[in-house]
C-alpha cells in the first residue's frame, strides 16, 4: 500500500467490490464528462482507475487520434484493457510526478479520500491540465448512509460503526462536502458541483452489501458492533422479502476548468 490506500487489490472480492462501485456511478461520470465537451483528439488522464471502466469508455470518447493515460499504484486490472491510444502507469499521484499543460481532462474518482494531502495532489493536478482543460472529481459523503426508510435501528447503528472506524484508518468520510471549495481554492474557474444519491431496496443495493461484507471482521475486532448485529443486516440483504430502502451515500461530482 503507498500513501493513505487502505484497501489492497490482491484481497479477495476487491474487484467485486469496485465493480459494484463503478456501476453505481459511471452513469453520473459519463454524463459529466459528456457535458464537458469531450470529443475525437482529446488528451485525457485518468488517476487511480480501479477496474477501468471508466478508461475503457473515455479510449471510445477520443478516437485514434485521441489519447487515454491511466494510473493506478496497482494497475493490473487496467493492463488488461486494449486500446491503441492507451497508456497505462503505474504511478502514486501523491509521490510520483505529472507533466505540466499535458491534458484538455483529467477525471479522478474516489481516490482523492484516499490520500494525506488531497488538496496538494489536487494543485498538481491543474498543473497538468492544458490552460482552459477540465478537471473532475467525484467522491462521496457518507454521512446519508446509516439512513434508512423507514429508519432502521440495527443499519443506523452498523453504519454509523462503519464510518467511525473508515475514518479511524484515514479516509475522510465527509470529503465529499469539501470537495466545492477545494476546487475553488485549486484556482480553478467555472466549477460546477453536482450531488447524487442512489436510495434503493436493501436486497438490490449490492454497493452497500460488499461494502459492510468486506468491513465485518475489522468491524467486529474493534468492538464498535455486535457480531449479532452486523450479521442480522448481512442477512436482510440475502432476503428479498426486506423492504427497506437504503439512502447509501452522496456523491459530489464537481468538475473545473484551468484559467487560460
Ligand atoms: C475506490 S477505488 C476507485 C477506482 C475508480 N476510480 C472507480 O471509481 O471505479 C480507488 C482506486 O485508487 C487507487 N489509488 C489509491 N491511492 C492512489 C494513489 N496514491 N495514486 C494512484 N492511485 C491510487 C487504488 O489502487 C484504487 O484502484
Amino acid at each position: 500500500m503507498t500513501d493513505g490506500y487502505i484497501f489492497n487489490t490482491a484481497e479477495d472480492g476487491e474487484h467485486e467490490r469496485l465493480r459494484v462501485q463503478a456501476e453505481m456511478c459511471d452513469r453520473l461520470t459519463r454524463r459529466r464528462i459528456q457535458e464537458t465537451g469531450i470529443g475525437e483528439g482529446w488528451s485525457c488522464l485518468e488517476v487511480g482507475g480501479g477496474i477501468g471502466t471508466v478508461t475503457r469508455w473515455l479510449t471510445g470518447q477520443v478516437g485514434s487520434t485521441g489519447r487515454v493515460v491511466t494510473t493506478d499504484l496497482e494497475p493490473e486490472w487496467l493492463r488488461e484493457l486494449d486500446a491503441d491510444n492507451l497508456e497505462v502507469l503505474r504511478h502514486d499521484v501523491s509521490a510520483d510526478p505529472l507533466g505540466e499543460a499535458e491534458f484538455d481532462l483529467i477525471t479522478v474518482r474516489l481516490v482523492l479520500v484516499h490520500l494525506h494531502d488531497p488538496r496538494a495532489v489536487l494543485d498538481k493536478l491543474v498543473t497538468a491540465l492544458k490552460p482552459g482543460g477540465t478537471l473532475l472529481v467525484e467522491e462521496c459523503d457518507l454521512s446519508t448512509m446509516p439512513l434508512s426508510d423507514p429508519p432502521d435501528e440495527t443499519w443506523h447503528e452498523v453504519i454509523s460503526a462503519l464510518i467511525s472506524l473508515l475514518a479511524s484508518m484515514g479516509p475522510d468520510p465527509y470529503l465529499g462536502r469539501r470537495l466545492t471549495r477545494m476546487m475553488l481554492d485549486a484556482g480553478l474557474h467555472d466549477v460546477d458541483s453536482e450531488v447524487v444519491a442512489y436510495p434503493k431496496l436493501m436486497p438490490e443495493s449490492p454497493s452497500l452489501q460488499v461494502q459492510v461484507v468486506k468491513m465485518r471482521d475489522p468491524l467486529i475486532e474493534s468492538g464498535r458492533v455486535s457480531q449479532d448485529a452486523i450479521d442480522e443486516v448481512l442477512a436482510r440483504f440475502g432476503d428479498p422479502t426486506c423492504d427497506l430502502v437504503l439512502h447509501n451515500s452522496t456523491i459530489h461530482s464537481v468538475c473545473g476548468r484551468r484559467p487560460g
